[in-house]
């Protein structure tokens, strides 16, 4: 049998007892959104906000004095990788990148000897992404329960720093609170780790409008129970939101295309300035990236200035900062109770 992404979903979400917090609610390892509450996902914000002077610049914090940060990216990346390096230096942390192309793992070396090893060379923090999906919580589960454990994207699961970092562009940017939001997601939801962890973290944040908008195809079976609006037509969808998150659909993680062909899906679902139109005048454009232009999205309305494509980028440094920050705070405590 065929597993499907929400059985993969569904059996990590049931089986897993919040092994990321402490018994005081406190962050120990950040794995995914799902199961963290309202007030825990403000304190992330709030973190985050706190690394910004008043002029809006990030500054340094040397919260991680001391500690070893491994960076384990098996699947690659720019922003993601690149900015938890950023946030690592910038609050002080001794920053290993392990180079996974050229690491015994392509000798056969299994993920948790690899990990086992990377333990003895002592560490703090693992952050890890991986094609896998559960491979973070496995790795904080089963593996090492000394080291704090970061979900940098794991295959079709979640991608939490990502939608941290969304939540708080959007609290940046929006005039409104969260409560008040009508927020679209466009794309390929069925195969986006970025949506799962988008619409979990708008939903406990409070968002009462979260719209879906996507051919059936790329819609995950029964997306409805979990209280989103679902739109087969962007033209329909996009109307009066306060907010539009454009999707890249992960073509080399499926191993083949999920459109039949680039044109076709942008003149039914692509961003476009006319659809940009039907929302809120001051509507927030949003993308994770990489952007696919003429796609998901044009490059006059990713550029344009309703975009804030760059400015979720500068505030993922600060979101890794803050779930960096609080993951060693838990982890202290942690080490302090056992
Ligand atoms: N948004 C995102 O995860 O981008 P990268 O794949 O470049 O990290």
């Amino acid at each position: 049998m065929t597993r499907t992404d929400d059985d993969i979903t569904n059996k990590l979400n049931s089986s897993l007892s919040q092994p990321q917090v402490n018994n005081d609610g406190g962050i120990r390892h950040f794995l995914g959104v799902e199961g963290l509450s309202r007030k825990q996902l403000h304190t992330i914000i709030d973190t985050a906000e706190g690394f910004f002077d008043a002029s809006g610049q990030l500054i340094n914090r040397p919260d991680l004095d001391g500690c070893t940060v491994m960076n384990l990216f098996f699947e690659n990346s720019t922003r993601t990788r690149t900015t938890f390096e950023v946030a690592e230096k910038r609050l002080g942390a001794n920053v290993l990148n392990i180079d996974i192309a050229r690491s015994s793992t392509k000798k056969g070396e299994s993920l948790r000897d690899t990990l086992w090893n990377l333990q003895a060379m002592t560490a703090d923090i693992f952050v890890v992404r991986h094609s896998a999906s559960g491979a973070a919580h496995f790795m904080a589960t089963e593996v090492t329960p000394d080291i704090a454990i970061i979900n940098g994207g794991d295959g079709w699961h979640a991608h939490p720093t990502q939608a941290m970092l969304d939540m708080l562009t959007i609290h940046r940017e929006a005039n409104k609170p969260f409560e008040e939001l009508s927020v679209a997601i466009i794309g390929d939801i069925k195969h986006s780790r970025v949506a799962r962890s988008d619409i979990s973290a708008l939903k406990t944040l409070g968002v009462p409008d979260i719209r879906v908008i996507a051919p059936r195809t790329l819609l995950p079976k029964g997306i409805e129970r979990y209280g989103v609006k679902v739109f087969e037509k962007i033209e329909d969808g996009v109307v009066g939101c306060d907010g539009v998150i454009g999707l890249r659909s992960p073509n080399e993680r499926l191993g083949y295309p999920r459109m039949a062909s680039s044109s076709e899906y942008f003149k039914t679902y692509g961003i476009t300035p006319e659809r940009v139109a039907l929302a809120k005048p001051d509507a927030l454009v949003m993308h994770p990236g990489p952007m696919n232009r003429g796609v998901e999205i044009a490059s006059s309305v990713a550029d344009g200035e309703q975009s804030v494509i760059l400015k979720q980028v500068n505030n993922g440094i600060a979101v890794r900062m803050a779930v960096l920050s609080l993951a060693m705070q838990g982890q202290r405590a942690f080490r302090e109770n056992r």
